[in-house]
């Protein structure tokens, strides 16, 4: 998709954003392009899975509307420390996947990146899983974190991850949300969101971590269909008014702060926080992967490997492939 083509497709886009019929003359003249550029854009919206109703007379309208993520509006709020840390992100329409794009990025040299997409075509999550992207209703966000010294430095980075995440979604309203070991932001024993990191580097040196987070927000059902473990969204469980560019600000700047705590201290100091959003802590649990045990989840230890209490005594279980759920 050349640079015009996407440019013009966004303002027909935060046109029709609001919700309301616009009709083929008026989205041609507010653009300066033919009625047929208009209909030929419209229909690439429909490739990416956006649904417009047309109706003859009236025109165009989105259900419901669409907000965009905005650059500009993000960046306008982001503390200091957040800028400096990610620099100002970058928005893509439509793309595989974010955490390739910072991937790439990261091989390209870049240390200060984050981007969000409107949409993934090919979202990944844990254990080789799709993760569903549909266009302009969820958040999809991919950063850059550099280490220096080894792999080891990046124990517990996931946890701290899900700490961040977590406190942009109490800040806007959601009412309890917990952490299930190593990554998933649950509600109620749904998913709301996943972290998906991928490392490389030199296991002992210089190495650096993309750090990938997708939250589900108004996932639409039919988009829902498609995914293969119990899941909610942001909107079913917020009891304040949030929206798209707020949360990815607040996502933004909670992250750069636990990332500063982390870098600091590693995960040590945020154990007792994470204990307080354990949502399996003191439940009957099974872990799979490395073999199959199962047992009484008793949080995390100051690496943020999962302590499980077996009958053999407490076990004491790393990332990597292993698997958590609750016993019922
Ligand atoms: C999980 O399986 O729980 C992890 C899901 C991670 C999904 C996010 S969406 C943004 C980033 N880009 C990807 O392709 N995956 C992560």
């Amino acid at each position: 998709m050349n640079q015009r083509i996407d440019s013009l497709q966004r303002e027909i886009l935060e046109l029709l954003s609001d919700g309301r019929f616009h009709s083929g003359v008026e989205l041609a003249a507010a653009t300066g392009v033919s009625r047929t550029s208009i209909w030929k854009q419209i229909a690439g919206m429909e490739q990416l899975g956006i649904e417009v109703h047309k109706v003859r007379g009236r025109g165009y309208l989105i259900p419901g509307g669409v907000e965009l993520l905005d650059p500009d509006a993000i960046s306008a709020g982001l503390e200091p420390g957040a800028l400096q840390r990610f620099g100002v992100p970058q928005i893509l329409m439509d793309v595989d996947s974010t955490n390739r794009v910072a991937m790439d990025a990261a091989t390209n040299g870049e240390s200060r990146y984050v981007c969000f997409a409107e949409r993934q075509t090919a979202g990944r999550g844990r254990r080789g899983r799709a993760w569903v992207s549909p266009f302009g209703c969820n958040l999809y966000c991919s950063l850059i974190q550099r280490f220096s010294n080894g792999f080891s430095e990046m124990e517990g980075l996931s946890l701290a991850i899900g700490l961040g995440v977590r406190r942009a979604l109490v800040a806007n309203g959601a009412q309890g949300p917990g952490l299930k070991w190593p990554n998933d932001i649950v509600l109620e024993g749904s998913k709301l969101g996943g972290i998906l990191i991928e490392v490389s580097g030199d296991v002992a040196g210089d190495c650096q971590a993309v750090i990938g987070i997708g939250l589900n927000l108004r996932m639409p059902g039919r988009a829902g269909q498609r995914i293969d473990q119990d899941w909610t969204n942001l909107d079913q469980c917020s009891s304040a008014s949030w929206t798209r560019n707020g949360l990815a600000t607040d996502l933004l700047n909670h992250l750069a702060r636990v990332l500063e705590a982390f870098q600091a201290s590693g995960f040590g100091p945020l154990l007792a926080e994470w204990e307080q959003a354990d949502a399996l802590f003191g439940k009957q649990v099974q872990v799979t992967g490395a073999g199959n045990f199962s047992g009484i989840c008793r949080g995390v230890d100051e690496k943020g490997g999962l302590v499980l209490e077996t009958d053999d005594g407490l076990q004491v279980f790393y990332g990597g492939e292993v698997s958590l759920r609750a016993q019922l």
